[in-house]
């Protein structure tokens, strides 16, 4: 798919669910658009966007479709900070420590949290509020 179009899906998705769901949590608009531009640059060509792929997938996709929205804030802010142990057979998972700041790590789960079903974001808050300080 060209860059454009993806890019296009993206924006138009976000925009929907950002219009469909504004009340059930607080995502800053700027905060997503910026988390859109680095996810872009710095994993969509791994995991994807936001559609597609399946949960058995490695690398998994971010999207509604993955595991991602399991996992608290905290856990995936450690997870693209520091990578992941590497598993014989499979690709790695960077670590982005020298190249992303928290902040930006932050703005980028926003960004994924677009693409995922309200009651999604709903579990994956309980997560964060019972797991991260
Ligand atoms: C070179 C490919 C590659 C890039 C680039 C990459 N990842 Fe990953 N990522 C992986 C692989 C492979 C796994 C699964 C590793 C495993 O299961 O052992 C993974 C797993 C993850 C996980 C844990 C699984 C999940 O969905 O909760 C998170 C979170 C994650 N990546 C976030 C990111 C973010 C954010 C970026 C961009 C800043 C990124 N990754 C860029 C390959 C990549």
């Amino acid at each position: 798919m060209p860059h454009t179009l993806v890019r296009a899906l993206a924006v138009g998705g976000a925009l929907l669910v950002l219009a469909g769901c504004a009340d059930d949590e607080q995502l800053d608009a700027d905060e997503v658009a910026r988390g859109g531009e680095l996810y872009d640059r710095h994993c969509a060509a791994c995991h994807g966007g936001a559609e597609g792929g399946q949960i058995s997938d490695v690398p998994p996709p971010h999207n509604a479709e993955g595991h991602t929205w399991h996992h608290a804030d905290c856990q995936l802010v450690d997870i693209t900070l520091h990578g992941m142990p590497p598993r014989e057979g499979f690709p790695e998972m960077p670590a982005f420590e020298h190249q992303l700041t928290e902040d930006e790590v932050e703005a980028i789960l926003a960004h994924i949290k677009t693409w995922w079903e309200p009651e999604q974001r709903e579990h994956q808050a309980e997560v964060t509020e019972q797991v991260c300080d």
